[in-house]
């Protein structure tokens, strides 16, 4: 038995919600390990919607253990506002079945600001990033120039109005540079000490958790969000997140060895989308994206953006493939390739007139190369709802084997609508 790492194999939005889902039935424990309330995963269970983006899945379920790990950036008022909403909803969340690990960082409201104020300034210069606006990259500065505060800080009335002083010492002399107003030092206060009594009851030693629920045999699943492509070192820099979405994360992001990931899951939609700005070398700008966007339903779950559209890109999730060590994949909305007379699959880039397999480093080089496609013959009949290959167009078969061969991963789940019934299982992760 394999503990599971679910990650992203392209720029997110692959449709982690529904196979998370489904593998948190199976799983005992569901961590977070990076990102925050940019993720946005949406679940459907027993016919009820649940929009999730900083809690993790296992928490729409009973008898799990939901965990957020020291690796995601937590903002507080994004907690309290997705705890009331589920709660509504009939959900459960409470310090027995959730756990907020002690040395979590934390976004707040300074962090936003500063998100949206460097975003409005390069909008002007056309230099921006297309980010959820959410304190995400700002927090993890923060994080890494060792002055965030973090959860357990919270329970530390003494030491907390220095850390906050070396925060705003920072934060005012930037405010100060984009022509904003300073922050005063009351104010961050007095929004940590708002949050302190809701949050600290969740904090928890959560590598301690870990550790005993491993070698009790608990099933583990580390639910990643974003996407291989939105990795801080291995995605399209600088049009990324400020976390590494990778499988490897998983480890220290929630305090874990790396003995312990087990079997790495790709999520991978059977084309490619992508928010916000950055290269995307097989991108449709004309009917064929509209035509995926439309009918694959192709707006950010967070942020309501469209999505850009493009062709199946083969190199990006063989590299992504390599970068995570995935040992199958779980394809999604095959069902919106349905009624396609050809479809597309990009096998590698020209760059200034040279076939390469790979997608280079550099800024300027992602921007230049352009895809090299197979046409293949696309299908009649439908795959939505298919639960057998006996069910599927012996073309979309085709199509699907044709995806294997190119990224050299095998599938493991195939989905082909968003109920989660409709699945055909070839390898159960937590068996493999
Ligand atoms: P940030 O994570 O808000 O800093 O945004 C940086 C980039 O990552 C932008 O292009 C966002 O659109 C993208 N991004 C962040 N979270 C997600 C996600 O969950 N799905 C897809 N794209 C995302």
């Amino acid at each position: 038995m394999a503990n599971v790492v679910v990650v992203g194999s392209q720029w997110g939005d692959e449709g982690k919600g529904k196979i998370v889902d489904w593998l948190s039935e199976r799983a005992d424990v569901v961590v977070r390990f990076q990102g925050g309330h940019n993720a946005g995963h949406t679940l459907v269970v027993d016919g009820k919607v649940y929009k999730l983006s900083l809690l993790p899945s296992g928490i729409v379920r009973q008898g799990k253990l939901s965990i957020i790990g020291n690796g995601v950036v937590f903002d507080p008022h994004a907690f309290v506002a997705e705890s009331a909403k589920l709660k509504a909803q009939g959900v459960t969340v409470s310090p027995e079945c959730l756990k907020i690990a002690e040395n979590t960082a934390l976004i707040l409201s300074l962090h936003r600001e500063l998100d949206g104020f460097r975003e409005d300034a390069a909008s002007n210069s056309g230099t921006k990033i297309g980010t959820t606006r959410r304190g995400i990259g700002p927090a993890y500065e923060d994080k890494v120039g060792r002055r965030a505060v973090r959860v357990m800080d919270l329970a530390d009335l003494d030491t907390l109005p220095l850390k906050v002083d070396r925060l705003l010492t920072h934060h005012n002399a930037l405010r100060r540079g984009l022509g904003h107003p300073e922050v005063s030092h009351e104010a961050i206060m007095q929004e940590l000490i708002s949050v302190a009594d809701e949050i600290l009851p969740y904090m928890d030693r959560v590598w301690k958790i870990l550790d005993d629920k491993r070698r009790a045999g608990a099933r583990i699943l580390f639910e990643g969000a974003q996407g291989t492509l939105l990795d801080i070192d291995h995605g399209t820099y600088p049009f990324v997140t400020s976390s590494n979405t990778v499988a490897g994360q998983a480890s220290p992001g929630a305090g874990i060895g790396p003995d312990s990931i087990g079997y790495v899951l790709g999520i991978t939609k059977a084309y490619t989308t992508r928010v916000g700005e950055g290269p995307f070398p097989t991108e449709q700008d004309n009917e064929v994206g509209e035509f995926l966007g439309t009918k694959g339903h192709e707006f950010g779950t967070v942020t309501g953006r469209k999505r850009r559209c493009g062709w199946f890109d083969a190199v990006l999730v063989r590299q992504a493939v390599a970068v995570n060590g995935i040992n199958g994949i779980a394809l999604t909305k095959l069902d919106v390739l349905d009624g396609l007379d050809e479809i597309k699959v990009c096998t590698g880039y020209r760059l200034d007139g040279v076939l390469i397999d790979y997608l280079p480093a550099s800024q300027g080089a992602q921007a230049r190369v352009e895809p090299v496609y197979e046409t293949l013959e696309g299908w009649k009949g439908t795959t939505k709802g298919a639960r057998s290959w006996n069910d599927l167009p012996a073309q979309a078969v085709k199509y699907v084997r044709h995806i294997e061969e190119l990224i050299g991963a095998p599938v493991a789940l195939l989905s082909t609508s968003p109920e989660r019934d409709d699945t055909i299982l070839v390898t159960d992760p937590f068996q493999d």
